[in-house]
């Protein structure tokens, strides 16, 4: 008599997808319910990107998705199969900060850091969009992260300077290619 196959409860199941973190293309296997926060923290060990309230409140899971910030305990992984992801770990470069990471470094825009990096990509994608935001436009921008330390006039304050840090050395390489 044949004997009966097991069959896998649905939570066990796997799925498999291909994501670019941070550039480089990895591979995952995770249960299809799984979040972004979730693959990226407990899969890839990218724990930057921090767990906050998981109801799309605080912002602090944010990451970018495509250049887009995303709030990550809401994004199903799957749902992510296959596009850029930014965490906050890709931030600086070959051991270079990022301007907005001096700035905040600076200014003291970070105090126990939680929110930081959620703060850092959406002001990341904000610059990507305006190069010259004004005050409103970063608060506005940064309307869905939520700090509970700094009170925001810094976390403004370093966005403004990394902008205007960013377009001297815009403003620098095209000079220089034109001479
Ligand atoms: S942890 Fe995602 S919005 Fe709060
Ligand atoms: S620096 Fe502590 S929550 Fe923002």
């Amino acid at each position: 008599m044949a004997q009966p196959v097991p069959i896998e409860p649905p939570a066990r199941q796997k799925v498999h997808a291909s994501f670019v973190v941070n550039g480089e293309r990895c591979e995952v296997a995770f249960a299809p319910h799984r979040t972004l926060l979730e693959v990226l923290r407990e899969d890839l060990a990218l724990t930057g990107t921090k767990h906050g309230c998981e109801l799309g409140e605080c912002g602090t899971c944010t990451v970018l998705v495509d250049g887009v910030p995303v709030l990550s305990c809401l994004a199903l992984a799957l749902s992510c199969a296959d596009r850029a992801i930014e965490t906050i770990e890709g931030m600086a470069r070959g051991g270079t900060l990022h301007p907005l990471q001096d700035a905040f470094a600076e200014l003291g825009a970070a105090q126990c850091g939680y929110c930081t990096p959620g703060v850092l990509l959406t002001a990341k994608a904000l610059l990507a969009d305006c190069p010259a935001p004004t005050r409103a436009q970063i608060a506005d921008a940064l309307s869905g992260n939520l700090c509970r330390c700094t009170g925001y006039a810094k976390i403004v304050e370093a966005v403004e300077r990394a902008a205007a840090v960013m377009q001297r050395a815009a403003s620098d390489a095209r000079s220089e290619a034109s001479s």
